[in-house]
Order: C-alpha cells, then structure tokens, then sequence
C-alpha cells in the first residue's frame, strides 16, 4: 500500500464514476483500492464515487459493496464508522448502460455535485459496452474539458485481433483525444515491473551488459496454478496467446528491451516501447509452429487436489483446441538485441505461481577449469515480479576444498521486505489517471502494434482442430524444451 509518508501528490477533487458498479472488477479491486487511497489522502476529500448500476435498488447496492470489502479485504476493516464514512462518499446512479436517460441522469446526478467538475469514467464492463459508453457520455455533453478534466478507464482485452482493436481505437477516438483515453494493463501497475526499469537506468552496471554481446537470450514468464475459473466464455476466445502474450508479456518486453527514454514522461517512455514493437521480426505464417508452442491442460494434482481438465471446465466446449500454454520466440531487429532470442511463455494449472524475467548471460568464451567435473553454468539475472518481487542473481563459485571445481552460487535480493508496503496495481493506476499521468498505459498504437506481430500467429491457430495436452500440475510440454534447444540452459522453469 502507498503510505502518506510517501509524499504523493492528492489528485483534485473528481467525480469517479464506475460503469459496471455491481461486477466483480469492482468488488475485487476497484473499492478495495479506493478505500487504501482514501486512507492514505490520495483522493481528495471533496471526490465522490458514483456507481451506474442497473437491476438494483440503492440498499442492494450498497450492501454488495460492503459484503464484497468484507469477503476480499477483511484486512481494511471496513465495519462501523469506517464503512459510514466510506459510504458517505458513494453515489449511486440507476439505470442500464444501453439507454440513454441512464447518461442524462449521470449528468443530472454530476451536476447537483457542484463544485467537483472532474470526472474519471471507468469502464468495469465488458469491452463490447466500451463504445456505447463513450458515446452515451458524448450525447449527453459529459465529454467537454470546458469545466475539468473528463478521463476514460478501459480494461482490456482491446479487440481480439488488428482489425477489431482497430475499429475500438476509432470507435473511442472519435468522442476522447487519445490524452484522455486510459487503457489498463494491470501489468504494468505492478510495482515489480516498474522496478524493472529503476534496475535498468538507476544503475550504471547494467547498460553496458544489457545487450546482444553479453545476452544469450530472455525469457519472460507467468506461470499460473490456476485454471479459467469462471471466465470459459471469454477464455474459449480468446487463449493464451491473446489474453497474456499480447496483452502483459510484450508490454513487459518492451520495458526489458527499450532504450534509454530522454525523460520519464508518457509519451518519452511510449515512444521508446514503440520503436521496439516497430523492430520485432515479423513471423513467416509458414514458419510459425517453429516459433511458438501452443498446448492445452489435461487433469491433474495441484499441491494434491485434483483438478479437471481443461475441456471437462464448465462452459468449455468437450473439443475445444483453445490454447491454455503460449510461447513465442521473438527476435528484435535491432543494433541492441540482433540475434538474441525473447521467449516469451505462459500457462494455466502450472506447478507454481511464478512470474519472472529472466536474463541468461553467455557461456564464458573459454572454459578454464575444463579438467575438472564441472562446467561453469553460463550467469542469470532473474526479475522475480511475483508472488515475491525481487532480483535473484546466478553465478559460479569455487568449491570449497582443494578443488577448483565450480558450484553455483545464488545471490537473492529480495524486493521490499513486507508486502504491505507494496502497492496494489490498481491503487498504482487510479492514481495515474487522477493525477493525469499516462506512462502505465497502453497508446493506440502500441495495441495496434502488437496485435499486427501477432496476427500471423492468429491466423496459423484459427482452424486448429487438435493440441498438445499436458499432465495439469506439471512442466510436461516438450514442445517447450524444443523451442529453447538453442538457448543456454534451456527452457527455464521457475523454482
Ligand atoms: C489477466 C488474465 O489479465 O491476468 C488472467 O486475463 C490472468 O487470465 C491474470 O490470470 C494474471 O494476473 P496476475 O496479476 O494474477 O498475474
């Protein structure tokens, strides 16, 4: 949680006003990050939080709220005076997102609120409601900076291909300039990923290594133990590769390969991620499966539970070839990264919940100690961004004894020693978007950008009809092992 000793500047007094105020988004993490903010004086006394919520009376609304503070943060306390006082600030506005007089009593509801002209509009619906939003506020004149800053929130997935992403950048781009537009990777919210590039320009030891001359290659992963939960409807569409690589993997890519930006400032720092996406290779349609491992989770024993396979998931379809494990080896085009291979890999009902990048050094250009036993293991630099951040460093030491024999030494520096003082994405991000800054957030081009690397991808997985399976609760994909053959050490696994 950001603290107040922080020193971080209390965005304006603004109208925060959800869409979809009753949905899961907003149970899970939009409240409980509005109720840290408020604790620690980063949202201003006088702002207000305004739910469109249809289907349910005020008193229902209210109760959904406080029973979702005590179910998914029973560490906020919210009982008694606490719940009063955060109540105190809620607003709800009825009304169903499809018809008009929801927006015009929205209006209504900002204008008795006086003073606070600010709005933040947060989209905690599904995309397809994105457009209708944006046009509903048009119509209804909410959309005009005459009186104060207006900021639209969306989550992704912004389109599942080029030309849907596409069509929803002009669909929101014809009511907000691209300034106002927000689009959430909750990745890139996340403190660990920030800190991957303090790592990279606060310290002067690792530019001159950061390159094609030392780098073997990169991998970077989320291995997840959990499976589609209740989502099959969506994740029957979308898969691995859309929901994960797309979307956080290449974001985090572009934070690993990027060159220095001349300032810390969204558009400094978006346009340096950019000209990374614009030097991604493109890939051959026939030399895709080369590239890339697609594979599915069959039944198996998470920390000895056993779970159902991926197709016996309610809502999937018995045949389903939807793709639960994604990899894609990248290579960047570039005077930096030429030849260095970025593998970037993820998967449901894995044995650990892990999510790293990890940086393999060259082999030493000559082997010293080569009369003896061991081989000197080429260096790693692993970023662990979760469950634990931190930076884990791999080297090779001698043997202790009469041996110049080797073994490896490991070397943690964990990353803040208690996880309270770790802020949640989401505060990290509401907080951007009240203060106005933009660098954690997608630009239209950078969607646009990654959906085009990965739309040969898109089109070599449509008609799949059959995929590889693997034991859930296991590493057993050998497609992987394949696919990092000519990477030092291999496919790397989190331990
Ligand atoms: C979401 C994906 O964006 O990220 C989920 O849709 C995935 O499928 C989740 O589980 C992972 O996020 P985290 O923060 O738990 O690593």
């Amino acid at each position: 949680m950001v603290t107040a000793e922080q020193n971080i500047e209390t965005a304006d007094p603004t109208n925060i006003v959800i869409f979809g105020a009753a949905g899961d988004l907003t149970k899970r993490k939009l409240i409980p990050a509005l109720v840290r903010m408020i604790d620690c004086g980063l949202v201003h006394p006088d702002s207000r939080i305004i739910g469109v919520v249809n289907n349910r009376t005020e008193e229902v609304w209210f109760k959904l709220i406080r029973d979702g503070l005590e179910q998914f943060s029973p560490e906020l306390g919210m009982d008694g005076d606490r719940w009063a006082a955060f109540a105190s600030r809620l607003i709800m506005v009825p009304g169903d997102l499809a018809q008009q007089d929801t927006y015009v009593r929205l209006r209504e509801s900002l204008q008795t609120l006086g003073g606070r002209k600010n709005a933040m509009f947060y989209c905690a619906v599904p995309p397809e409601w994105y457009g209708k939003v944006a046009n509903g506020l048009e119509s209804t004149g909410l959309v005009s900076e005459e009186e104060g800053y207006r900021r639209l929130v969306i989550e992704k997935p912004f389109g599942m291909n080029l030309e849907t992403a596409r069509a929803l950048n002009q669909e929101l781009q014809s009511v907000f300039d691209e300034k106002q537009i927000y689009r959430i990777d909750h990745y890139l919210g996340k403190e660990s990923v920030q800190n991957l590039l303090v790592y990279r320009f606060a310290n002067s030891i690792m530019e001159p290594l950061w390159n094609r001359n030392y780098i073997d290659h990169i991998q970077i992963s989320v291995s997840e133990t959990l499976g589609i939960e209740y989502r099959a409807k969506y994740y029957e569409h979308s898969g691995a590769l859309r929901d994960m690589i797309q979307s956080h993997l290449m974001q985090v890519m572009t934070l690993v390969a990027m060159e220095p930006p001349v300032e810390f400032t969204a558009d400094a720092v978006r346009d340096e991620k950019m000209k990374v996406l614009r030097a991604v290779r493109r890939f051959d349609p026939d030399h895709v499966k080369n590239q890339t491992v697609a594979a599915q989770y069959a039944s198996g024993a998470i920390n000895e539970d056993q779970v159902p396979a991926y197709v016996a998931e309610e809502g999937v379809s018995p045949d389903s070839a939807t793709e639960t494990f994604a990899a894609v080896r990248f290579f960047i085009d570039n005077w930096r990264w030429q030849g260095v291979p970025f593998i970037l890999w993820t998967g449901k009902r894995l044995p650990k919940k892990v999510s790293e990048v990890m940086i393999r050094f060259r082999k030493p250009p000559f082997n010293l100690f080569d009369s003896h036993a061991s081989i000197p293991a080429p260096n790693a630099l692993v970023f662990r961004l979760q469950p634990d951040g931190g930076v884990v460093l791999r080297l090779n030491a001698k043997k202790p004894g009469l041996t110049t024999d080797n073994e490896e030494l490991v070397m943690r520096a964990p990353y803040a020693d208690n996880a309270s003082e770790v802020a949640d994405a989401y505060e990290v991000l509401m907080h951007d978007v009240l203060t106005g800054d933009g660098t954690l957030f997608s630009r239209s081009d950078e969607v646009e950008e990654s959906w085009d690397i990965v739309e040969p991808i898109l089109g070599a997985w449509k008609d799949r009809v059959s995929i590889e399976r693997y034991r859930a609760g296991t590493w057993d994909i050998p497609a992987m092992d394949e696919l990092a053959s000519d990477c030092a050490c291999g496919w790397h696994k989190p331990s």
